[in-house]
C-alpha cells in the first residue's frame, strides 16, 4: 500500500545515490556551530541514500583553493574513515555519491567523483551512458586521458571539452550541450572552480529532485537525501538541467529554454522516503522493475551495433565452440535459469541444462572444456553457486556469470560476465533481480546466437526491439494491480495455493509459489500444467485456489489449448481458478473465477510480465497477514554457507 501522497515519478530508480548542496556560510541547515558545512550535509545525505548503492562512495567540495575530493571503495564507513584520516577544508558547496557499479568494478579509481579540466571540474553520475564507447574514442583522439573504466569519466571529459569550447566556460550551458550528445539514462551533477556556490545537474531517465531551503538548496536522487534539512521539494521533468546556488534554482531543458518543476511537500518520514513512499522495499522493488529491465538492456552494443558482454576473459572463438550450456543457480535465480533454457535452446540450438548449484557438485556431472557454465546469482556471493562454479572450472568448463553485484566473488572468478542492472535489492526475497536476470539471460542467448551465427543481425535486432517494449508493459501491469491486490486481501486466510504453468510459464508458476512461501508462509506448489494428471490433481478439492499462467493464444495453438483443458480439468474438480492471461484472450474467461490480463508480448518474453502479478499477490497477501515482507523469517538475502 502507498502512504498518503504516494510515490512520485522520478523516485523509483535504484542504482547509485546522488546528493548536491549549495549553502550560504550562515545557513548550513541542521549543522551545529563548528560543523563542517557542505560536507556534513552531503555525508548525512549519503547515509540516507546508501540503500541505493554501497560498493563505493565519494565526495567533492568546492573550496576557495579549488576542488577537494575523497573517494573509497566499499561501504560509506570506508569513506568516513578516509575523511577522518585526511580531512577536507570546510566548504559550503559539495556533491556526494554512493555507487552501485555498472561500468567498471567497485574500485577506488572507479568511484565518483570523476575529475576533468585539470582538476577544476568534478562530476558524479547515476545511470548508464549508452554511447560512452563512441564518445570515449572521440575524446581520446582529441587528447583526453582517462584513469577509470567508467562511463562517468567520459561524461566529465565531454563536459570539460565543451566547457572549453562551445560552452563558453558556462557550466549550465556546457551541461545542456553535453546532454544533447549523451544517450541512455543519467543524472549528472557537476561543480567547477570557476562557479563557487553553484551545482549544475541534469537528468534523463534517471531520478533527480531539488530540495528548497532558506539560504541553501539541495539536490538528491530522492527526497531521503535531504529530508533531514527540508521538506520542500521540486520534481524535475525529463531532460532538464538545473542550476542551484544558495538562493536560486534555475531550470531549463537541454536547449536552454526555461522550464519549471513541480513543487511538492514531503510528508513522509525518513524511513518511508528511502522506500520512495512505499511501505516496504519489497513493494518498491516490484515497482522498480520497469527500470531494472530497461537498465539491464542499456549499453549492450558496440560501435558497430553488435551485442557485447561486460567482461570477457576467454576468446569469442572458445565461446563459439561450446556444445552445451549448464546453468547453475539457487532459489529465484535458478528459476531465471529455467526461463533462459527455453529462449537459449530456441535461439541458439544449443542444449541447456539447469541445475541447482548444491545438487550439481554432489553427483558426477558431465562438464568439459566445451561446456559453458552460466552461473546466475543476484549477490554473486552464494556459497553453493560459488563452489559449483569452482568445481566446474576444475573440470575445464568456461564460466559466465550473470550477476547483479559488480566485483563480487562469482563474477571475479568467471571467464565472462553479464551484469544485471537492477540496482541493490534490499528485500530478502528477490523480485526485480529476477526480471533483470531473465533479461540478461535473453541478452546472453542473443549474444551466443550472434557469435555462433544462429541468427541474422536483423532477427536479433527485432527481438531486442520487442525487449525494449517490455519495461512499458511491466508498468502497465503495475498500473493495473488493484484487482490482484484486492484478491490477495480477500485470500489472506488461505492455507494452500497451487500454481500451474506450461513452457516458460512453468518456471513462472514455481517462482509464484516460492514468493508465496517466502513472504506469506503459506503452503504453495508450482507444477508443470501437463504433469497435473500424473499426480498433483489428487490435491484438488472444493475451493482449492489454483493460479494458472496461460500462454499467449497467438503463440503455438496447441500450447494454449492444452493449458485451457488443464484449467477445465481442475475446475471440474472444484478448484477456484485464478488465471494470468494475455490481453484479448477471451477464451479463458469462461473457466476462470478471476482473470488478470498482461499486455501482448512474444511467448518467450512473457515471463517478464506474467511473474509480476504473482509477486504483487504474494507481497499484498503477506502484508495483509501483518508479516514483514522485507525480512521474512528464517531467510537471508545472501547465503554464504553451504
Ligand atoms: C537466498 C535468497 C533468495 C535467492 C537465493 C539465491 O536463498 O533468499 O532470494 O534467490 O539466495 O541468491 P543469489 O544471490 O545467488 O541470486
Amino acid at each position: 500500500m502507498l502512504s498518503a501522497s504516494g510515490p512520485r515519478a522520478g523516485t523509483l530508480s535504484a542504482m547509485c545515490g546522488i546528493i548536491g548542496y549549495a549553502g550560504r556560510p550562515d545557513a548550513v541547515a541542521g549543522i551545529s556551530a563548528g560543523g563542517h558545512g557542505a560536507l556534513d550535509v552531503v555525508m548525512e545525505g549519503l547515509r540516507r541514500l546508501e540503500y541505493r548503492g554501497y560498493d563505493s562512495a565519494g565526495v567533492a567540495v568546492l573550496t576557495p583553493l579549488g576542488i577537494e575530493y575523497r573517494k573509497k571503495s566499499g561501504k560509506l564507513a570506508n569513506l568516513v574513515a578516509e575523511l577522518a584520516a585526511a580531512p577536507l577544508t570546510p566548504a559550503t558547496t559539495g556533491i556526494g555519491h554512493t555507487r552501485w557499479a555498472t561500468h567498471g568494478g567497485p574500485t577506488d579509481e572507479n568511484a565518483h567523483p570523476h575529475l576533468a579540466d585539470n582538476g577544476r571540474l568534478a562530476v558524479i553520475h547515476n545511470g548508464i551512458i549508452e554511447n560512452f564507447a563512441e564518445l570515449k574514442a572521440e575524446l581520446l583522439d582529441a587528447g583526453a586521458e582517462f584513469v577509470s573504466e567508467t562511463d562517468t569519466e567520459v561524461a566529465a571529459a565531454l563536459l570539460a571539452s565543451i566547457y572549453r569550447g562551445d560552452g563558453d566556460a558556462d557550466l549550465a550551458k556546457s551541461m545542456q550541450l553535453a546532454c544533447q550528445q549523451l544517450e541512455g539514462a543519467f543524472t549528472l551533477l557537476a561543480v567547477h572552480t570557476d562557479s563557487p556556490g553553484t551545482v549544475v545537474a541534469a537528468r534523463r531517465n534517471s531520478p533527480l529532485v531539488v530540495g528548497l531551503g532558506e539560504g541553501e538548496n539541495f539536490l538528491g536522487s530522492d527526497v531521503s537525501g535531504f529530508i533531514d534539512f527540508t521538506r520542500r521539494a521540486v520534481e524535475l521533468g525529463q531532460d532538464q538541467v538545473v542550476t542551484i546556488t544558495p538562493d536560486t534554482v534555475a531550470i531549463t531543458d537541454f536547449y536552454g529554454e526555461p522550464a519549471v518543476g513541480t513543487e511538492f511537500h514531503v510528508n513522509w518520514d525518513a524511513a518511508a522516503a528511502e522506500k520512495g513512499g512505499y511501505d516496504s522495499f519489497m513493494e518498491k522493488e516490484i515497482n522498480d522493475q520497469p527500470q531494472a529491465v530497461g537498465d539491464t538492456l542499456l549499453g549492450r552494443s558496440d560501435v558497430d551495433g553488435r551485442l557485447t558482454l561486460d567482461e570477457l576473459r576467454v576468446s569469442p572463438e572458445e565461446l563459439k565452440n561450446v556444445n552445451k550450456i549448464m546453468v547453475l543457480a539457487c532459489g529465484t535465480s535458478a528459476y531465471a535459469g529455467q526461463v533462459a533454457k527455453y529462449a537459449i535452446e530456441h535461439w541458439c540450438r544449443l542444449p541447456v541444462e539447469v541445475e541447482l548449484s548444491h545438487e550439481f557438485r554432489y553427483r558426477d556431472p558431465i562438464v568439459d572444456s566445451n561446456t559453458l557454465v552460466v552461473a546466475i546469482s543476484q549477490s554473486g556471493e552464494t556459497m553453493d553457486t560459488l563452489m559449483a562454479v569452482r568445481y566446474a572450472k576444475e573440470q575445464g568448463a568456461k564460466i559466465l556469470a550473470i550477476c547483479n553485484t559488480n566485483g563480487s566473488t562469482i563474477p571475479r572468478e568467471s571467464d565472462a560476465v553479464l551484469y544485471t542492472h537492477a540496482g541493490p535489492e534490499i528485500a530478502v526475497a528477490s523480485t526485480k533481480a529476477f526480471l533483470a536476470q531473465i533479461t540478461a539471460a535473453y541478452l546472453l542467448g542473443l549474444y551466443l546466437a550472434q557469435i555462433r551465427g544462429n541468427k541474422f543481425q536483423g532477427e536479433i535486432k527485432d527481438i531486442l526491439a520487442d525487449l525494449a517494449k517490455v519495461p512499458d508493459k511491466i508498468q502497465q501491469v503495475l498500473d493495473n494491480s488493484g484487482q490482484i491486490k484486492e484478491l490477495a486481501q480477500l485470500m489472506k486466510d488461505t492455507r494452500s495455493v497451487l500454481f500451474l504453468g506450461r513452457h516458460v510459464g512453468f518456471p513462472v508458476a514455481m517462482e509464484g509459489a516460492l514468493k508465496l512461501k517466502e513472504l506469506a508462509y503459506i503452503h504453495a506448489e508450482g507444477f508443470a500444467a501437463g504433469e497435473l494428471k500424473h499426480g498433483p490433481i489428487a490435491l484438488i478439492e472444493e475451493g482449492q485456489p489454483v493460479f494458472v499462467v496461460v500462454p499467449s493464444p497467438r503463440g503455438r495453438d496447441s500450447l494454449h489449448a492444452k493449458v485451457v483443458s488443464n484449467i477445465q480439468e481442475i475446475r471440474a474438480r472444484g478448484a477456484k481458478t485464478i488465471v494470468i492471461a494475455e490481453e484479448g484472450d477471451d477464451a479463458v474467461k469462461a473457466y476462470a473465477e478471476h482473470v488478470f490480463y498482461v499486455p501482448e508480448t512474444p511467448t518467450l518474453l512473457a515471463p517478464l510480465l506474467t511473474t509480476v502479478p504473482l509477486q504483487i499477490f504474494a507481497c499484498e497477501l503477506a502484508s495483509a497477514k501483518g508479516f514483514d515482507v522485507d525480512q521474512p523469517r528464517n531467510l537471508a538475502k545472501s547465503v554464504t554457507v553451504e
